[in-house]
């Protein structure tokens, strides 16, 4: 079955990002002059997507506005010739169908991704943390699908990470696969381990998972996980324990959005490949390494 729908979990608090995300979600925080909500749906339609549902907390009218067009702006750009402007907004309302939820508790990862379960219905669908960015050739979403229709199960992205940080995302247990240099078999998984003896691998899953809707019930009988909320990886771990799950070492650079150098990190290389910003930022840069 062909994946065509999306997910974004946007309805963290963002602790991380405080004082700014007490009153702007961190997903429309700007890269550059595009919200980092705006790189994963067109992430997303690249790659075939045709609905993504967007799982928010507060705040949701502005990504609504974002993807929507303003008879106001359009009538003004109009009246002045802006074409090109015009174009390019255009061109963000028509990525994809984008819908709206709102999650109502902040119960988890995990929770926010049950919310979605009438939107899915029965079909394979793609999750994209909403504060993981990701810069690659070929968008990853493509590459997660590329593996589930050649192998018919859902598949995580990782990466490896350093050891120490895995504490703070997941460790899967992972085997290599004939003939696949970035795709490996994971046969479980663990959310936050605490000591190196929890460990499987310093694989863990960064920002992309292309689930089935098999993961719905075991994500409504969840108890709380790690930090007390309901985990994402725990309804993962029961799928890779029952039939394994793929797990793919995706092409491509992430920025995490929920941190700020994360943030600042993905603004400069956008900046430097951005044609109004690129030779003022280079120079910037250049002056200021100087003395660092
Ligand atoms: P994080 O744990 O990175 O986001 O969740 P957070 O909770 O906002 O961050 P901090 O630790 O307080 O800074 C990963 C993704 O899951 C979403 C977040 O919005 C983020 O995109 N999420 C998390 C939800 O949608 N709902 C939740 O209840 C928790």
């Amino acid at each position: 079955m062909q994946v065509k729908k999306a997910i974004i979990p946007a309805a963290g608090l963002g602790t991380r990002m405080l004082p700014i995300s007490h009153a702007v979600p961190k997903e429309m925080l700007p890269i550059v002059d595009l919200p980092a909500i705006y790189y994963l749906v067109e992430e997303a339609a690249k790659s075939g997507i045709t609905d993504v549902l967007v799982i928010t907390n507060r705040d949701k009218d502005a990504m609504e506005d974002f993807f929507d067009l303003s008879v106001e702006y359009n009538a003004a750009l109009k009246a002045k010739g802006r074409e090109e402007d015009l174009a390019a907004l255009r061109k963000i309302a028509d990525l994809a169908n984008v819908y709206f939820l709102r999650q109502k508790e902040t119960k988890g990862l995990g929770h926010a991704v049950g919310r979605a379960r009438a939107f899915v219905g029965d079909e394979p669908f793609v999750i994209l943390y909403g504060d993981d960015i990701i810069f690659s050739r070929a968008p990853v979403c493509k590459q997660m699908i590329d593996v589930y229709e050649k192998y018919g199960k859902p598949v995580v992205g990782v990466k490896a990470v350093p050891k120490e940080l895995v504490s703070k995302y997941c460790s899967l247990k992972i085997y290599p696969v004939e003939n696949e240099d970035r795709v490996f078999f994971c046969t479980d998984m663990i959310e936050k381990p605490k000591t190196e003896a929890e460990m499987f691998s310093n694989y863990s899953i960064l920002g992309r998972v292309l689930a089935t809707p098999e993961i719905f019930d075991i994500i409504d009988a969840l108890p709380p996980g790690a930090g007390g909320e309901i985990q994402l990886t725990d309804a993962l771990a029961q799928v890779s324990r029952k039939g394994g799950v793929f797990a793919l070492d995706f092409e491509g650079e992430r920025y995490d959005l929920g941190s700020k150098t994360g943030f600042l990190k993905a603004n400069v290389v956008k900046g430097l490949e951005h044609p109004e910003t690129r030779d003022e930022l280079r120079a910037f840069l250049k002056e200021i390494a100087k003395d660092l």
